[in-house]
């Protein structure tokens, strides 16, 4: 046989052995959705739940490189976008409501510093108020510093095309975590470096909207190198070790559109490297080769640069070597997935294959972004469904992952396509700056709640001697206010703040509970031999308590936002968070510093400040630690012995304890009108 013969013969089969190996190594995963039940997930307790925005995209009347860049380029302007900057206290309700615990925004350097030599102190002061507001609702507070915008002036120098001018960022950054710093735990340095040199400079998409490789490398090279001049002098700052500062890389998994089509693959290889994994290395091994360049460069203090590693992530791109540059383009999708508005694929699978690629640096993960364009919400909520189990598998086979944002809070302007593409939760009609829970809003904040809620526990063993005939026969949580047994009262709160799981501890006279119900919730009774006080009754019932739980007195309807209790409590590293009211007739405690420092049920002192309105938040350690058979009162000695350690939640939203036939006519009262 001729070589050429046999080179005939070989080069089919070399060509599909390299596919096969291809193929092997990167598989497009898909999951038979239908199949899956999507309501299986499961987070760990401390697991960040979040929703995202970014400055320019909602504060409104902003002046940067984005506002020049859409007036040169007649692109719909950002104008007022959702009004923001005025309404931002409003918003925070909006956050809290969801039951959120954690908010990432991003700071407008070209608000704060518009000027190269002006900074503007009342701006400076906004920002400061707003963490302030957002901790004081027990949200923690994520900062981004750079969000795709920066001031004109900077812009005008050159921005980050031009090496030096990167001190110019960094002295931003260290100016705002002196500010900030004591009270932001987590920044992220920059936001998608990969995207903002893409779409600036090789799609020229976003400002400055230029088209040109050389000028991309360097871009490239100095985001990072200003990230990691950032992460370097704000670790040095006070503050800086505490700090959790990381590195924000959008995810793009590019997968070759024919798996047998060598060209495809080379596509989809050149596009991963360039967009992804050039960043991923320079991040973990310090040298860094820009997107196409073909050397890497080492930069100092890149290596381990980062906390942890933000992912965002959105979809995957199916790779031809003729793709289109053009976003306007429909990108090609397999036909059995849903185009989103954006009119790439919805494929969440593409969440796991992120975590995948960025497993090797070692780094906790968060969910940085991860939503949807979506207009009439009929696909978010299925989005967020699947995005979720992928995480929550990924978490169960070992993935290191502490958080998710969803983005986008509410509807904002999306850049260059402006405000053509929907991705909140929140509904915004931009001529009312109305804003309206979606669908998809209401199950991210039940799904939110399902798992950061924890277990209520309900000490209902009170006998009600007080209440004389009306608690004759039945315990006193079982006496009817308003038509409904009063704990049936307090259940429909607590299902309403999210609780799905009860624990009752019904004391030595639990028969009375027989045949009790509660739609929607997971009612668990036990029962005493004889009477054990409350201290007794929670230690009996040890090995039923979650290792965190809200603590209830039966007796007690104390109407109060628990999301925001909980955030509090976990926030607070303490074993125990007291509710506290300084509105109350009587006050039977003393607080100091966000601590109860002294309390005592019977007698009250001069010095007392507040009275303890009931709902608790514990930890099941305490109990482990300090409980002991037989009766004993769970106030009495528990509030002494953490006595500094208990951590306030003040509110003074009234409670309504049923104790006697007085105080349940007031209740009947309240609830009158109110319907059952
Ligand atoms: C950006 C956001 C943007 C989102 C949706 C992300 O890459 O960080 O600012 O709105 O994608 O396109």
């Amino acid at each position: 046989m001729l070589w050429w013969q046999i080179a005939l013969i070989c080069l089919p089969i070399v060509y599909f052995l390299i596919i096969i190996i291809l193929s092997f190594q990167n598989p497009e995963k898909h999951v038979k959705w239908n199949d899956t039940n999507l309501g299986n997930l499961k987070f760990p307790k401390d697991f960040l739940w979040g929703v995202a925005t970014a400055s320019h995209q909602i504060e409104g009347n902003n002046k940067n490189n984005w506002t020049q860049f859409e007036k040169s380029k007649g692109l719909e302007e950002s104008g007022l976008a959702c009004d923001h900057w005025n309404r931002w206290k409003k918003d925070f309700d909006l956050i809290e409501r969801l039951g959120v615990g954690t908010y990432r925004f991003s700071l407008e350097w070209s608000r704060i510093q518009p000027e190269i030599d002006f900074w503007d102190e009342k701006v400076i002061l906004q920002y400061s108020n707003m963490v302030d507001n957002l901790i004081s609702r027990g949200i923690e507070p994520m900062v981004t510093l750079h969000h795709f915008s920066h001031p004109i002036w900077f812009q005008e120098k050159g921005g980050f095309e031009v090496g030096k001018n990167v001190s110019d960022w960094v002295d931003f950054c260290e100016k705002m975590f002196n500010l900030l710093g004591d009270r932001v735990k987590w920044w992220c340095t920059i936001n998608e470096p990969a995207v903002f040199t893409t779409m600036g400079y090789v799609l020229g998409e976003f400002p400055p909207g230029i088209r040109s490789f050389k000028t991309t490398r360097s871009v490239a090279k100095n985001m990072m190198l200003a990230h990691a001049l950032c992460y370097r002098k704000l670790k040095k700052l006070p503050y800086g070790d505490k700090a959790k500062i990381g590195f924000v890389k959008n995810i793009n998994i590019f997968d070759p559109y024919r798996r047998w089509n060598l060209l495809h693959w080379i596509q989809a290889k050149i596009l991963d490297e360039m967009f992804n994994k050039c960043w991923l290395r320079g991040l973990k091994t310090g040298k860094f080769r820009p997107p196409s360049s073909l050397f890497s460069k080492k930069i100092d203090g890149l290596k381990g640069s980062s906390d942890f590693i933000g992912v965002n992530y959105y979809t995957h791109l199916l790779a031809t070597p003729f793709m289109p540059t053009k976003v306007e383009i429909d990108p090609l999708i397999r036909p059995w997935e849903d185009r989103t508005d954006f009119r790439y694929p919805m494929y969440a699978e593409g969440l796991r294959r992120s975590f995948e690629m960025v497993k090797n640096l070692n780094l906790p993960i968060y969910v940085t972004e991860n939503g949807v364009a979506d207009d009439d919400d009929d696909m978010r909520p299925e989005h967020i469904r699947r995005h979720l189990w992928i995480t929550s598998q990924a978490i169960k086979d070992g993935y290191d992952i502490r958080g998710f944002y969803h983005w986008s809070l509410m509807d904002n302007f999306e850049w260059a396509e402006g405000y053509t593409q929907r991705f909140g939760l929140y509904h915004v009609n931009y001529n009312t700056q109305e804003r309206t829970l979606k669908e998809s809003g209401r199950l991210y904040s039940e799904i939110i709640n399902l798992n950061r809620m924890p277990q209520i526990v309900i000490l209902a063993g009170g006998l009600g001697t007080r209440l004389g005939k009306l608690a004759k026969d039945i315990p006193k949580s079982l006496v009817e206010v308003n038509g409904l047994p009063i704990i049936s009262h307090i259940l429909k709160w607590a299902y309403g703040q999210g609780c799905r799981r009860a624990l009752i501890l019904t004391g030595h006279n639990g028969e009375k509970f027989k045949g009790f119900k509660f739609s929607g919730m997971d009612l668990k009774f036990h029962r005493e031999s004889e009477p054990l006080g409350t201290g007794g009754a929670l230690f009996n019932a040890l090995e039923l308590l979650d290792d965190d739980f809200i603590l209830l007195w039966g007796d007690d309807y104390h109407p109060i936002q628990y999301g925001e209790l909980v955030n509090q409590h976990f926030n607070s590293g303490e074993k125990l968070t007291m509710t506290v009211t300084e509105s109350h007739d009587s006050m039977n405690l003393k607080h100091y510093g966000g601590r109860v420092i002294e309390y005592n049920k019977n007698e009250t002192s001069e010095q007392f400040n507040g009275y303890e309105a009931g709902t608790s938040v514990v930890s099941k350690s305490v109990v482990v630690k300090y409980g002991k058979l037989g009766k004993w009162s769970w106030e009495e000695i528990i509030y002494s012995k953490l006595s500094g350690k208990i951590n306030v939640y003040l509110d003074n939203t009234k409670f309504w304890d049923v104790g006697t036939p007085e105080r349940i006519l007031k209740l009947e009262q309240f609830f009158k009108g109110r319907g059952p």
